[in-house]
């Protein structure tokens, strides 16, 4: 099997060797090299069930777990695979037999590359998770700061893009944060997901020999075995629920993103961008641009992307494992990576934002509490069909004479339903509107702080 330096883990059945262009198409080191830690600890779970399974001996099991950690050591010290690796079960299986000799030629009994693979894409998957969980966390952190800091700030909320109602900054800031929170709940789904143990089901059928696969599963943290062999090789199903997790959660960073990049332009003024999260022109002097937020609000394409090419992938392979699944790689690591990118980016411009409150407040018109005034008639009984209209009445009527509502006269207001009385003004002032919010997921300033409360337990709570 291994002439020269070269090392193939098959061939004996073949006269001649691979064309090199087969061998071009089929290699897949330079995208699954990253899998080798995962790769060297579940060889060396496989080498002590070998071990109890009476297929090695001790020294052998010895031999081979200490050869894999020497293999990690070089591969760690930048040790590069060479041509003829053609992935990095092979990569490894190489330098093992370099550092153990003639015991490495007996790992592979009883396994395959089929739920090796597997299981190492599973370990990679949950670490990885992992880390982007403590990445989302740190920017919920970033936005429950900034609203804690802004629960009496109160700029409009926009419903078609128009002028709706006023809320507190706070109430803006938080819907951001649960959005993030139903990601987690996905990301750790997703965790839950990757979480079952193939190893043992070897090509397609099993392994021949009585490895106890409970071990396996302690040994490598997961929190199952497979039931079915056929199935465990062929699965991927816990990579597109962790595309369709990432994807989701893109989406959110995206709106997100474009949030704050509409509130941070001249015409709204709302937010500023830190220095440090801003990029300059190489034109225009005066530019102070969001790139961090923009490449989030690009995220979730890509992934959405690999998702769905994933999904093509699956949809009518025969059943067990086909070399089609060698892409399923690609798209999980560039998703991933994107995103362990962007989380620390995101959290840092959200951060680093300051909010001009004088700014957000006087964009609260008068006319965003057409609401409230019609509100105030149903308290005095008026159907809220007949306030409608009567209001309505009047946010023409102040339209037409360019003014704010606020600057009509009481002439206008009886005149438009004989319930208005002196005290309406106040239902035109915005702290009067959030005030009649105090329910339970309102923009009341009180229900925003138990918000606030709720937000910060939910960081605690994990
Ligand atoms: N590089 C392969 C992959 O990523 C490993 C599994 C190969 N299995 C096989 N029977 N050729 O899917």
């Amino acid at each position: 099997m291994s002439s020269g330096s070269e090392h193939k883990l098959w061939g004996g059945r073949f006269a001649g060797g691979p064309a090199p262009e087969l061998e071009a198409v089929n290699r897949s080191i330079t995208v699954d090299l990253r899998l080798w830690p995962f790769d060297i600890a579940l060889s060396k779970a496989w080498a002590a069930a070998l071990g109890i399974a009476g297929v090695l001996t001790d020294p052998e099991v010895a031999a081979i777990r200490s050869g894999l950690d020497r293999v990690g050591a070089r591969i760690a010290a930048g040790e590069a695979p060479i041509g003829s690796d053609e992935d990095v079960h092979t990569f490894v299986d190489r330098l093992l037999h370099q550092e153990a000799g003639e015991p490495a030629g007996r790992l592979h009994t009883g396994r395959s590359r089929n739920d090796q693979v597997a299981t190492g894409t599973r370990l990679w998957t949950r670490d990885a998770i992992a880390t982007v969980i403590g990445q989302l966390r740190e920017v919920q952190r970033a936005i429950l700061e900034q609203a804690e800091a802004h629960v009496d700030a109160i700029m409009p909320a926009y419903t078609h893009l128009q002028r709706a109602q006023p809320v507190s900054v706070a109430h803006w800031l938080l819907s951001h944060f649960w959005a993030l929170e139903r990601d987690l709940v996905r990301l750790r789904a997703a965790h839950g997901s990757a979480g079952v143990l193939p190893l043992g089901s070897g090509a397609i059928a099993g392994s021949a020999f009585p490895v106890p696969r409970d071990h396996l599963r302690e040994a490598l943290g997961f929190e199952r075995i497979s039931a079915n062999s056929i199935d465990a090789v062929g699965d991927r199903d816990f990579i597109a629920d962790a595309l369709y997790a990432l994807t989701v959660l893109g989406t959110h960073l995206s709106r997100i993103g474009e949030d704050l990049i509409l509130f941070g332009s001249s015409e709204f003024g709302f937010v500023r961008f830190g220095d440090a999260f801003s990029t300059g022109s190489s034109m225009m002097p005066q530019k102070r641009n969001p790139d961090a937020l923009e490449l989030a609000r690009g995220s979730g394409a890509r992934m959405l992307g690999g998702l769905t090419a994933l999904l093509a992938t699956l949809k009518g392979l025969p059943s067990g494992y086909n070399k089609d699944l060698q892409e399923d790689k690609r798209a999980l690591f560039d998703a991933m990576d994107g995103m362990r990118l962007l989380l620390p980016a995101v959290a840092g411009s959200i951060a680093t934002l300051s909010f001009d409150r004088t700014r957000m407040r006087s964009a609260v018109t008068t006319a965003m509490m057409a609401t409230d005034l019609a509100d105030y008639l149903v308290r005095k009984r008026v159907t809220f069909r007949d306030a409608h209209g009567a209001v309505g009445r009047l946010v023409r009527e102040a339209e037409e004479r360019g003014i704010e509502m606020s600057a009509l006269p009481f002439e206008s207001f009886a005149a438009a339903h004989a319930a208005f009385e002196r005290d309406v003004l106040d239902e035109l002032r915005p702290e009067t509107s959030l005030g009649h919010r105090e329910l339970p997921g309102g923009t009341g300033i009180e229900a925003v702080r138990s918000q606030v409360e709720m937000a910060r337990n939910a960081l605690v709570a994990t």
